[in-house]
């Protein structure tokens, strides 16, 4: 039996899914707030510009009693011309990095999305500490490039790693994973009414990416 303090609350799952609800548009926005204006200050007071205006948002969401929460991960996605799609801005709270896989799963669910409107080649900016990521994800490198004083690469995804989605909205639900901690959160209270939540030993059916 594990005990658990009665101020650490274990996130059981996170929705992978487009953004459809006001609170969701606006936690993607904060969250892009957090990480790219005051954690890596790479813009100065707001990191919004034209593409926002067409693009798609996508979240990754914490979940509560079963319900989705907060956003705690983003990207972007935006066809820049037929066939030609970009994705950026991904970003993952600091507190929920590398336990739920988030990064992995936006970047998946972007491709995916993408191909799903008829998307036949999707490139994006990644910042070199993330090109491994990527490049585990079936992305090759193309170019290298400074993009708002920050060096990049270039990289394009292989789309025969990404099978298309037509319905970003419904997404899907992945589970934390067993055998790491399930996830660092804010403080929060338990959710002591609901236990099968906080069980470690909850059964895998999560999504891999
Ligand atoms: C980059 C970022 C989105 C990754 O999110 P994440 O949820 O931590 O990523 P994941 O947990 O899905 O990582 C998947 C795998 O890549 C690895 N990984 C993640 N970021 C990595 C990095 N920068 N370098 C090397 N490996 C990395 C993870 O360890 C994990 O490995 P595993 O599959 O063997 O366990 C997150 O670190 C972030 O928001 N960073 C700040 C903003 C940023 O850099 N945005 C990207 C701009 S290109």
């Amino acid at each position: 039996m594990k005990a658990f303090g009665p101020t650490v609350f274990y996130c059981p799952g996170f929705f992978i899914r487009a953004a459809t609800a006001l609170y969701e548009a606006r936690g993607a926005a904060a969250l892009r707030h957090r990480v790219f204006v005051e954690e890596q200050q790479i813009f100065k007071d707001h990191d919004r510009d034209a593409i926002d205006a067409v693009a798609t948002t996508l979240v990754a969401l914490s979940t509560y009693a079963h319900e989705a929460d907060e956003v705690v991960g983003t990207v972007r996605i935006h066809e820049a011309e037929p066939g030609l799609w970009w994705g950026s801005r991904l970003a993952v709270d600091q507190e929920f990095r590398a336990v739920g896989r988030l990064g992995r799963q936006l970047i998946r669910l972007a491709v995916s999305t993408a191909k799903g409107r008829g998307c036949d080649r999707f490139f994006a900016h990644v910042q070199r500490q993330n090109v491994p990521l990527f490049a585990k994800l079936g992305w090759s490198i193309e170019d290298e490039v400074v993009v708002h004083g920050v060096p990049h690469a270039l990289m394009r995804a292989d789309l025969t790693c990404y099978e298309p989605v037509a319905d970003p909205q419904v997404g899907w639900l992945s589970l934390a994973s067993q055998g790491r901690p399930a996830i660092r959160s804010r403080s929060r209270q338990a959710c002591e009414g609901v236990p099968a939540l906080l069980a470690p030993s909850w059964p895998q059916w999560s999504v891999s990416a």
